[in-house]
């Protein structure tokens, strides 16, 4: 969950790797720590508290190393202080290790090294790591190896076939100072190859102002990082040359281009976003096309259930897909947290589609309710933002939204090239199974085309969203609510507040309300109300008649002209085909949590106890 970096080359490392941990803040942020080797020693310099403590901590300006590695950390074991912060040092200060992730095991793992008399100073599980390193350098088979390197190499691999749970590691050494060694299984880890310098991160934006050629590491491989070469190694150390990947990220993607935050950018840049994640997908009068995945009619008309498997935003954007899977295909979907389903012992065989949505593609339950699936005989299906991230290397098919890199802890752009995209799959899916008419896809089609240009109006607009956060900002409580695929934006509404506003607030289907929440309706609270439904408007907004005669303050979100008016506000936004609506209606919805967080003076990229990516259960 939390940010590496790595840099090993002629400049001095600190300011490159400074400025990677800032640009990885937002994976989590409750320390940070840099070790760099200087005459055949180790530095390192670390501190509870964000990457601006590190940068202002004595004595940083003064590490000259030109190899080094750095950490941000989302504690796991042990507070944040500035003894449990990363690097951790072996008791003999020869390596240094940062991690991310969690050692299962470490309880034993470090009873073990007590009985050898290792001794312990923080309370997290990475602490054994370095130690582990340095039993196995000095008492393993590999002890008595002559070249130090093979050594070094030899030792970490030891210690990594202990290890127990996930991880991405960085090792550095004052026995072989010029090089760093990498590793990792079920945590993110590339490696960014430049010219006569190499750089490592968690994650691509932290790197990608240097270089756009990256290696992506696989689980349980070995790389050995100097300045002038990247040699990679299986898990039996035996050597093996490795394709390099161009990301075609631009660098400014990933900073905040005149903006005051990430969020408020990714939210102005869904227009673009929608427009990548369309591409050449389809063309009016022309088919759906998915160059990345070949499907077959045969195969689909197999398929008997379609299960869509995700965490938090992810699975909002899953639910408005059940829908169009549901309306256009006409096979019976399920959506399910990630987190439930790997539990559940789910009813999946070879006629069950999977489908995983995940913008890190990193996400620990998404990955592990992949596994499952995929051992019980169904096909698999990723959506992800990030090329070649975890989940796309385990899935049998993957399709990609281009949303470009998201920072702010929050998803916006994600979410709405996620909702697009399931949409075109679903269109594609329906016209291989020739499940809904040629003129419904068509009008599909045209209404998507159109949504990049509504989104800019309804940004264009957001300074009526702004006012009334401004009047209600202040509250404790707020309700959302919503009926069949407005339903999943009131979700996806509630969760955006909650976590950037720390408001609480409840999502409920419009029609559930009376049968027990309503009993918290009083005056003076809070109620969404998105209607977009022709079908259903005026059930929906007999259902908001239901909370105003309870005293309630009233905002309705809709595309449609709308039977009464004693609402307290309305923000119309443009009609579009009812199962595109979420592309719309969640815009409004974005901007009311980011102007609420603004008003109350929080950091809206970096809420309180998140991270980006969720690598741990
Ligand atoms: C979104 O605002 C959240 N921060 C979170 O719910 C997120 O969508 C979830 O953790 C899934 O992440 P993923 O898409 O990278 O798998
Ligand atoms: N488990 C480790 C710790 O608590 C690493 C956490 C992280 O991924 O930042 O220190």
């Amino acid at each position: 969950m939390c940010g590496i970096v790595g840099y090993v080359g002629s400049q001095k490392a600190t300011p490159i790797l400074i400025d990677g941990l800032l640009a990885l803040e937002y994976r989590g942020y409750d320390s940070a720590g840099i070790a760099t080797i200087e005459n055949s020693t180790l530095k390192v310099l670390k501190d509870k508290g964000r990457v601006n403590n590190l940068y202002n901590l004595d004595g940083i300006n003064e590490l000259e190393g030109t190899v080094g590695i750095a950490h941000t950390r989302w504690a796991t074991h042990g507070q944040p202080s500035k003894l449990n912060s990363h690097p951790h040092m072996d008791n003999s200060n020869q390596f240094a290790v940062v991690h991310n992730g969690i050692i299962e095991n470490y309880a034993d793992l470090k009873k073990f090294l007590e009985t050898n008399n290792y001794k312990f100073f923080s309370e997290t599980d990475t602490e054994v790591i370095p130690n582990l390193i340095h039993y196995y350098y000095t008492n393993g088979p590999v002890s008595i190896l002559s070249d130090s390197k093979e050594r070094f190499l030899g030792a970490v691999k030891s210690a990594i076939y202990d290890l127990k749970g996930s991880y991405a590691i960085e090792v550095i050494s004052t026995i072989c100072p010029n090089e760093i060694i990498a590793v990792r299984k079920d945590s993110p880890l590339v490696i960014g190859k430049g010219d006569g310098e190499n750089y490592i991160a968690s994650d691509i934006p932290a790197i990608l102002k240097y270089t756009k050629d990256f290696y992506l590491l696989d689980d349980n491989e070995f790389a050995v990082i100097n300045k002038d070469s990247i040699k990679f190694f299986d898990n039996t150390l035996i050597e093996h040359n490795k394709a390099v990947k161009n990301i075609a990220w631009d660098a400014n993607a990933a900073s905040k281009d005149g903006y005051e935050d990430f969020m408020l950018k990714e939210i102005y840049e869904q227009p673009t976003a929608v427009r990548e994640t369309i591409g050449s997908r389809f063309y009016l009068g022309k088919k759906c096309s998915f160059d990345d995945i070949h499907i077959t009619k045969e195969y689909l008309q197999s398929v008997n259930k379609i299960f869509i498997i995700a965490c938090g935003t992810a699975m909002h954007a899953g639910l408005a897909g059940k829908y169009m899977i549901e309306h256009l295909c006409k096979i019976s979907t399920e959506v399910d947290a990630a987190s439930e389903f790997r539990y559940r012992n789910p009813i999946v065989d070879e006629h069950t589609l999977c489908i995983y949505i995940s913008q890190s593609g990193e996400t620990a339950d998404t990955i592990a309710a992949l596994k499952l699936a995929k051992s019980k005989g169904a096909k698999t299906l990723a959506i992800s933002n990030v090329i070649g991230s975890s989940i796309t290397r385990e899935a049998d098919y993957t399709i990609y939204t281009h949303a470009g890199p998201e920072i702010a802890v929050a998803s916006t752009k994600a979410y709405t090239s996620q909702v697009v995209l399931i949409a075109i799959l679903s269109m594609y899916f329906a016209e291989i199974l020739e499940s809904t008419s040629y003129a419904e896809i068509e009008e599909l089609k045209a209404s998507m085309v159109d949504l990049p240009s509504k989104i800019e109006q309804i940004l264009d607009d957001s300074s009526k969203i702004k006012d009334f956060a401004q009047m209600v900002y202040t509250e404790k409580d707020m309700f959302f609510l919503g009926r069949g695929i407005d339903y999943t934006v009131a979700l996806e509404s509630s969760l955006k507040l909650k976590e950037i506003s720390y408001i609480h607030s409840e999502a409920y289907a419009s029609g559930e309300l009376k049968h027990g929440p309503i009993a918290l309706i009083e005056n003076g609270v809070t109620v969404i109300g998105i209607i977009t439904n022709p079908q259903l408007v005026e059930k929906s907004v007999s259902n908001v008649q239901e909370v105003i005669s309870r005293g309630a303050k009233t905002l309705i979100i809709t595309n449609q002209i709308l039977p009464s008016s004693n609402f307290d506000y309305v923000f119309n936004i443009p009609n579009t085909h009812p199962l595109l609506s979420p592309i719309l209606s969640i815009i409004p919805m974005q901007l009311f949590a980011y102007y609420i967080s603004k008003f109350k003076g929080l950091d809206v990229d970096k809420p309180r106890n998140l991270a980006k990516s969720v690598t741990v259960e």
